[in-house]
Parts: C-alpha cells; structure tokens; sequence
C-alpha cells in the first residue's frame, strides 16, 4: 500500500508513523522546508524513537503524483479542501481529510462534492480518529446490546487546554502564530475540539436517533495578541426523533476531559478517553448491579495505528464505505453544525 501525506507537522508526523507501522509505503510533502527538517530530525525520532528512513519527503511542487492507494491532508483546515480538490484528481482509493472539513463558512465544500460526484471511486474520509478506538467499539457493542435500556441522553465533552499543545510546538509563540487562534480559519474550541460533536453524531446515529436537526450554541470569544477564536463552546442537540444532549468543547481547561455519557432509563455508560494513565477507560452500570470498568491500553500513535487499520478494512472490502463512522458526509454534517452556530447572530 502507498500513501502519500500532505503536510509534516503533527498530523503528518501521527499518520506517517501508523502507516510505516502497517508496513506501507510513506511520502510526505510540505511547502515549508523547515517542517520537513522538524518531522526527520525532531518531531518522527522524539515521538516515536527513531527516524524512519523509508519515509520520503518532499517540497510542495517536487512530489511525486498518481499511483497512490491513499493520500492524506494533514494541513490546516483552511487549505483541506483546495489541497484535497488537486488530491481527488490523482484518484487514490482513498482521500483522507484531516479534522475540520473546512473553514465554517463551508467554502469550496459545493466545489469539492462535484469534484468528489466526478470521480466516485474515491472514497473520502474526515479524520475523526477518536470514533474507531478500541474503548469506542466496545461502547457501541454495549449500546447496541440494549444493555443500558433506552438512551435518553448523550453528553460529550472535549476540553483541553492547548498549552500542552504549544508546549510541544515551541516555535509557535502562541494561537495567534497558527490557525488554531482563529475560529474563522478552523480553529478555537469549535473546530480544533469537533471531535466531540463529531462524537456525539456518531452515538445519535448508532441509536437511529435521526440526523441532528436543530442545534443551539454559545461561544465565549477571546480577543487576544490578534488572534479571535472561541475558548469554550457549548452546544444544545435535537435530532429528528427529538431527543436532546449537549457538547462542551474548550480550549481552557486542565486536567484534560475528553469524556462521553450516554444515560439510559436502565444504567449508564461513560468513556474516559486516557481515563487512567495506561489508555481509555470505560465505566458502566445497570440497575442497581456492580459499576463495572474496562481499561483499554493505548499510547497516543495507537489512535492513528487505529485509523489506519480502519483504512486497510474498509480498502479490502471488510467495512463497507456506508458503515464507516468517518465518511466525508458526516464529516460534512459537523461543519454545517459550526456554520449554523458560529454564524447564528
Ligand atoms: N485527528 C487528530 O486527532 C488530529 C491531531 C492533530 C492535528 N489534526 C488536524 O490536522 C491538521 C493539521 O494540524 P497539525 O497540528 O498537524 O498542524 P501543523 O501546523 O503541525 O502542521 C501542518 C503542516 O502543513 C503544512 N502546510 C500548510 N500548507 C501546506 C500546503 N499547501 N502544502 C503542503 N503542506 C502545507 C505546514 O507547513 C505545516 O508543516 C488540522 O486540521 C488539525 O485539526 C488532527
């Protein structure tokens, strides 16, 4: 299997490495020469203990094109759909999007879905890693057992401070430097943290809850050094069976939350993404029965060995695209969410 990755920072540097892990071949392309000097000698041997010297890189204008069975953007939001637009035409069997789609204001999303209706071999993915780990597969097999009753609500919460983030991005001064400072670019809780809507999407779809059909947001909004991002947001969900929960995603808070309930009138079931310091755990209860807990070992490249996995499932047949919890359409829904939200005023 080939891949070829588009942009070497920390995305780039994640996906090379689970592909080299599945034994693929890997290319990976910035247009800063810079980034490529940080992902051979510092970001790939620091994270993952050495450089990997299969791994091609390339200069954005020099890369090589066509022929590759995935290719991956993993630039900023702002810059997926015009890279994914040039991506699409070289047809690999998979086009990987990195998390946001897009910028909320859904630019080139209509451009890019007839680029996708003309060549619709191409299979196109969001990178919501989070949805295929081991701990989530186990909560959906609980869910769809029926165990918990009926589901009344689902409650999802993604919230972390980024000063981890720029402590391991130390040539960024802060979130005015990168994207990531700028809701309108992709970034600030409402972006940067969509995982958790994304989330909380999944769950409503595996209990055929209906696609979400109203959705009412607060933003607190920070001002600061130029950058203007949101730091905390809050979402209210109905979907069209009209059942109702909620999303927080922040940018502020410390320790790390990054947790899911789904409370139904027989018991309950949370996930606690690194709950405990060897990986995921899971807790759950029915009736008035034990709590019981289940530890779900992983490292953080484990995430992205998943994904990639997912990948040579759904390549060989294994998962049908529909079936996939990853697919451009749902990855779509979560931007028309932060487009209706961000832009309600
Ligand atoms: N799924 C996850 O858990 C996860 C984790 C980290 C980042 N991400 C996502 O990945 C994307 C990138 O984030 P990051 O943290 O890796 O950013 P980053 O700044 O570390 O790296 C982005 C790289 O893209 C390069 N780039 C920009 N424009 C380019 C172009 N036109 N062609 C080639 N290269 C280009 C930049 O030079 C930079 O090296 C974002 O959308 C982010 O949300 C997802």
């Amino acid at each position: 299997m080939k891949i070829k990755i588009l942009g070497a920072g920390s995305i780039g540097n994640h996906l090379a490495q689970a592909s080299r892990r599945m034994g693929w071949s890997v290319v990976v392309i910035d247009n800063d020469p810079k980034a490529l000097e940080r992902m051979k000698n510092e970001i790939y041997p620091k994270r993952y203990g050495s450089w990997d010297a299969s791994i091609q890189l390339f200069r954005a204008g020099d890369e090589p094109k066509g022929g590759f069975d995935i290719i991956a953007i993993g630039t900023p939001p702002d810059t997926h759909l015009k890279l994914a637009l040039a991506a699409i035409e070289e047809e690999p069997k998979l086009l990987h999007i990195e998390k946001p789609l897009c910028t909320p204001d859904l630019a080139g999303v209509g451009e890019f879905i007839e680029a996708k209706e003309k060549h619709s071999r191409v299979m196109v993915t969001v990178g919501y890693d989070h949805v295929v780990s081991e701990a989530m597969e186990a909560v959906t097999d609980l869910i769809k057992k029926g165990l918990f009753g009926d589901i009344l609500t689902i409650d999802v919460e993604f919230r972390e401070h980024w000063r981890g983030f720029f402590a391991a991005h130390p040539w960024l001064s802060g979130p005015q430097d990168s994207y990531l400072g700028f809701w309108k670019r992709g970034g600030g809780a409402g972006g940067e943290h969509s995982h958790a809507l994304h989330l909380w999407q999944y769950f409503a779809n595996v209990l055929k809850w209906g696609p979400i059909v109203r959705a009412e947001a607060m933003f607190d909004m920070r001002n600061e050094k130029g950058a203007l991002h949101d730091q905390l947001a809050i979402f209210n969900l109905e979907t069209k069976k009209r059942k109702i929960g909620r999303v927080v995603q922040d940018v502020i808070t410390l320790p790390v939350r990054k947790w899911a309930r789904l409370q139904g009138d027989q018991g309950f079931i949370e996930w606690h993404c690194n709950g405990v310091p060897e990986g995921d755990l899971i807790r759950y209860q029915v009736k008035e029965s034990a709590p019981v807990e289940k530890i779900f070992p992983k490292k953080r490249p484990d995430d992205f060995y998943r994904e990639v996995l997912h990948y040579d499932k759904l390549l060989s047949g294994e998962i049908p695209p529909e079936n996939s919890p990853l697919s451009f359409e749902r990855g779509v829904e979560i931007m028309k969410i932060l487009n209706k939200t961000y832009f309600q005023d």
